[in-house]
């Protein structure tokens, strides 16, 4: 009987195709090889591999030594097997390895080019269209290093920024026309999903200066140009350049060592969100990343709302919030929990509601930040470090992890261990 054809558009070619493209470890590459072929990498499968990974622009794109290892193991499962090889695999395979002779790139710091594919539900169930979409999938594509410490330890994705962006995607109404700022960037994948979820403006910042040109190469990659752009245009008709930007790209970086970071540097930005992930690991940088936030975190955005906007908008989940963050039945969103509360339809916050005209028909409202950190705990000390120093400052943290579940975007991805990661939201007192 012949073997069904895989598609690369549903899983589980789909899963294969997003593993590939995104670099994982040539074991997820076999596993989800066998998961195709129902436990075998049979001759259908490899003519998969061949078409959607190996001979077309992904391949050609493709980072040798690793095409290299990917191949060789997978002849060497299926000769293991006592299945049959295609001759193509074989051929590619001795290329491979006359041309890349020299292994010292696979262990230095070599740059790739890989792809984080994320795969919204519609997409991984593999229902049809039209009511679903098989293109809503969100592809990033992203330069990267192999080597984790390069730049500061900024120019590789680490799991807390795939968490937080499966976040920012999993909850875009937290996001969209809000201010955010995200702190230690790094690749910069965070302000691209920001971006997608269309939040009004997207800051990123890195104390790294390889970090920062290799993030901004990312942002040109997605079509966010950074904002220095305006300056590389002189000459052109600065009203075109900005509406081009303006409708493009919402995402800016800048240089931010949280050491010599000042009030006065920060005091512009007046973000409704800062962000940031992987960004407590270093004892030395804590009182100084504890400073930055402090400065962002406490800075409060003045507007004004009607009731009828009030009771339009999300901020009548605020009826099914507590004060500790539990929610019944909706969504939670944290900045806005702090800023009104309604009870039994009277809006009562007398710490942020400051004016109140016509009985409570327009109210004036202090608006404060609030900081999404995800974090993996790799070092109970130094958490508990970044705890202190947090309560020294006023902030209030707690831990959202159980309470607001991201979707699971990156089912292909068996190298990232999401339970490994916790999200904290970050408040001033
Ligand atoms: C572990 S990486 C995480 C990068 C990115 N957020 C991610 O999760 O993929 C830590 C990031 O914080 C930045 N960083 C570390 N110390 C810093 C400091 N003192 N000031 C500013 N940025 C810093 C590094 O350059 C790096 O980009």
């Amino acid at each position: 009987m012949a073997e069904p054809k895989l598609d690369p558009t549903i899983p589980p070619g789909l899963h294969l195709v997003s593993a590939f493209i995104s670099m994982e470890p040539t074991n997820t590459l076999l596993s989800l090889s066998r998961e195709c072929g129902g436990g075998l990498v049979t001759e259908g499968v490899q003519r998969f591999i061949w078409d959607h990974c190996i001979s077309n622009e992904a391949g050609e794109k493709g980072y040798g030594p690793y095409l290299r290892n990917f191949v060789k193991r997978l002849i060497s499962e299926v000769e293991s097997r006592n299945g049959t090889v295609l001759d193509e695999l074989y051929e590619r395979c001795g290329y491979y390895m006359s041309s890349l002779k020299d292994d010292r790139l696979v262990k230095g710091s070599a740059r790739v080019h890989k792809c984080i594919s994320f795969l919204f539900p519609d997409v991984f169930l593999g229902c049809e269209p039209p009511s679903c979409s098989k293109s809503s999938n969100l592809v990033v594509p992203l330069h990267c290093s192999l080597n984790m410490l390069e730049g500061d330890t900024g120019c590789s994705v680490w799991p807390s920024s795939l968490y937080l962006s499966e976040f920012v995607l999993s909850f875009p109404d937290i996001f969209s026309n809000k201010s955010c700022f995200e702190v230690g960037s790094g690749v910069g994948l965070v302000g691209i999903c920001l971006s997608h979820v269309k939040a009004s403006q997207v800051i990123l910042s890195d104390g790294d200066l390889s970090t920062l040109s290799n993030m901004k190469l990312n942002l040109k990659l997605n079509q966010l140009s950074a904002e220095t752009d305006v300056l590389e245009r002189f000459g052109e008709d600065p009203n075109t350049v900005q509406a081009e930007l303006y409708n493009k790209s919402k995402v800016k970086c800048f240089h931010l060592p949280w050491e010599s970071a000042t009030e006065s540097e920060l005091e512009d930005y007046l973000p409704d969100i800062i962000l940031g992930a992987d960004v407590i690991y270093d004892p030395s940088c804590l009182p100084h990343l504890l400073r930055v936030l402090v400065i962002l975190l406490k800075q409060k955005k003045a507007y004004t709302q009607t009731w009828e906007e009030s009771c339009e908008g999300r901020l009548q989940d605020a009826e099914h919030i507590d004060v500790n963050g539990a929610s019944e039945g909706k969504s939670l969103f944290a900045h806005d929990i702090h800023c009104v509360t309604i009870q039994n339809g009277n809006r009562t916050d007398p710490c942020h509601v400051e004016e109140l005209h016509g009985g409570s028909s327009v109210a004036r409202l202090m608006k404060c930040p609030v900081a999404y950190i995800a974090s993996v705990i790799r070092n109970i000390d130094t958490f508990n470090c970044f705890l202190k120093l947090a309560e020294e400052a006023n902030l209030v943290i707690a831990d959202i992890t159980e309470a607001l579940v991201p979707l699971n975007l990156l089912p292909y991805m068996q190298s990232y261990n999401r339970s490994s990661i916790r999200l904290f939201t970050v408040k001033c007192k």
